[in-house]
């Protein structure tokens, strides 16, 4: 396994961390357990929760992702600072499918909301710290979760960055967070954060999570900057868009037990044109002899700005063979026939 630099921190994680928003819906505690010993065993550190998981978010299954790792932690307490564990508070519903359960409407990023959803998280994770507390979205509104253009919309009232930083570097001093991230966050927000540490002499951010994968590169346009020059790494969601980029769903197959099978929610991947585009990724990785899945991962590992692909199974076997990609090299090759499918069809599931 290879490691890299969190932000300008000294911690080191892993290049493949360990998503867990299946677990409580698709995967049972005991299959999260199993996860996590597999991925630790293979030398993944990085474990990446959050509130509101799983998902799709209901009321009734809030918080259970948490809570399994919660109850692994309590079995397994000497491995607690082997690992980094990340988590997210949710931001306010201001799209259609933010979810509005958690904390009601007022769900901002404002002092009451942080601790009590930061207090919440550590009773569930039943440790006494999170090495990264993340904003899962932002508290206004702007480009998130796919929507193609800045919506230009003047909300009633935002909490402003400021505050808000200044409140979570109060928790990194109490020791109850290691480290501050964003996430589904724009360059304009990385900038007020940045911003907002130099202003005030508060903690910087280290990491940015945000989707990446061969059918959305948009993080290369405006935000591989802001990694490369102010080491703010992205964390790399949905790398394998919901799994389409496995091959399985070619030729409109669904199969049984998955995830664009199962529920009518994750459309983030399914229109026409990205349909399209994964059917060019997958015969190219065919042609040269590689899974989908292990060439989709590599792709997204061979990336300076990634600090860690955030790859998610619900099984042990789709574990195995995303963690294993880690050792998967493209060539310069292949990557040059990646960037010209690319330029024929950019980012088509923004
Ligand atoms: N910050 C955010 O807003 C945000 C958003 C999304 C995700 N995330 C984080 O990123 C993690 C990963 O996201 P994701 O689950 O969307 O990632 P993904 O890689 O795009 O999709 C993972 C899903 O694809 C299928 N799959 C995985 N490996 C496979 C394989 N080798 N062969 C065939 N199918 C395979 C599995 O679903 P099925 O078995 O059901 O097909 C799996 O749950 C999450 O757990 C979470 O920690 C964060």
């Amino acid at each position: 396994m290879e490691y890299r630099r969190l932000g300008e921190t000294d911690v080191q994680v892993s290049l493949i961390g360990l998503g867990t928003m299946t677990w409580g819906e698709q995967n049972t505690e005991s299959e999260a357990h199993e996860q996590i010993a597999y991925a630790l065993d293979q030398g993944v550190t990085l474990i990446d929760a959050a509130e509101m998981y799983p998902v799709p978010p209901r009321p009734e299954t809030q918080g259970s992702t948490e809570r399994y790792i919660g109850t692994w932690i309590a079995q397994n307490r000497a491995m607690r600072d082997k690992i980094v564990l990340a988590t997210k508070i949710a931001g306010p519903a201001r799209q259609p499918h933010n979810p509005r359960h958690i904390r009601g409407e007022g769900n901002q990023f404002d002092r009451k909301n942080l601790t009590e959803a930061l207090n919440d998280s550590l009773k569930r994770l039943q440790t006494d710290y999170v090495d990264l507390y993340q904003l899962h979205w932002p508290d206004r509104s702007t480009m998130t979760f796919g929507r193609p253009a800045y919506p230009w919309i003047d909300d009633a009232y935002t909490v402003p960055i400021e505050e808000t930083l200044s409140v979570l570097a109060e928790f990194v001093k109490e020791g109850k967070i290691r480290h501050i991230g964003v996430s589904n966050e724009t360059p304009w927000g990385v900038a007020q954060f940045l911003r907002a540490s130099e202003k005030l002499g508060l903690p910087r951010i280290v990491s940015i999570q945000n989707p990446y994968s061969l059918v959305n590169r948009t993080f290369e346009a405006g935000l591989s900057e802001f990694s490369h020059r102010e080491h703010v790494g992205l964390l790399a969601y949905s790398p394998l868009a919901f799994g389409w980029l496995s091959g399985k769903y070619e030729g409109g197959a669904r199969p049984a037990g998955a995830r664009i099978t199962l529920f009518e929610r994750f459309q983030r991947y399914s229109k026409p044109q990205s349909v399209q585009a994964i059917t060019r990724y997958v015969e190219l990785a065919k042609r040269h002899g590689l899974s989908p899945a292990q060439f989709a991962l590599a792709f997204v590992n061979s990336r300076p700005f990634v600090t860690s692909n955030l790859i998610g199974a619900t099984s042990l076997d789709q574990l195995k063979e995303n963690i294993a990609s880690a050792a998967v090299k493209l060539s310069p090759e292949v990557l040059a026939e990646i960037d010209a499918l690319h330029e024929l069809q950019p980012n088509p599931a923004p």
